[in-house]
């Protein structure tokens, strides 16, 4: 998949945070380290820095929700993460989003601490993020 590619469903997606520019698909892309899993109309896109991932952001397109694309993507970001010498995953969540939380719980990823305000709203009202993290098993 493209930046653009990703960006577009990025767009179709995100509520908050917002979603992000080709550009800045772009830069992340460029990583060193740098872990994109795709599926047919959704991604899942990181980095490894020695030992640690870092899940930066997913999205699946909402016309194509609920049909276990993002699930696939996680776990094959993870075999990825893992190949790359990553023994763990990190996340943000916003608080609300109630159904990426319960992919993650879904997925073996436990809830840490809370970073208050971490987001800003489509008012520009604080919105929590919650940590999350799953150690991963070596293959
Ligand atoms: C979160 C998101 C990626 C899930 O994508 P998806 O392809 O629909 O998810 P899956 O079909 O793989 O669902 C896997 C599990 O996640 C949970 N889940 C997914 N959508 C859910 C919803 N709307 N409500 C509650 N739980 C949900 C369920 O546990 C589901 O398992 P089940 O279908 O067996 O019940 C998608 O809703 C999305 O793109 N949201 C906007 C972007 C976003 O918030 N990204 C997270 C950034 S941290």
């Amino acid at each position: 998949m493209t930046a653009e590619e990703l960006a577009a469903i990025h767009l179709k997606a995100m509520v908050v945070p917002k979603a992000w520019s080709a550009q800045t698909m772009q830069g992340f892309l460029d990583f060193p380290g740098a872990v994109l899993a795709t599926s047919q109309a959704g991604f899942a896109l990181g980095r490894v820095v020695v030992d640690e991932a870092e899940l930066l952001t997913l999205a699946v397109d909402p016309d194509a929700q609920r049909q276990g694309q993002a699930r696939r993507c996680l776990l094959d970001f993870e075999q990825m993460a893992r190949d790359k010498g990553a023994a763990r995953i990190f996340l943000e969540v916003a608080a609300p989003n109630v159904a990426a939380r319960a992919l993650y719980l879904q997925a073996g990823f436990g809830e840490g601490g809370v970073r208050r305000g971490y987001y800003r709203g489509t008012e520009g009202e604080p919105i929590n993020a919650i940590v999350m993290s799953k150690t991963l098993i070596p293959a």
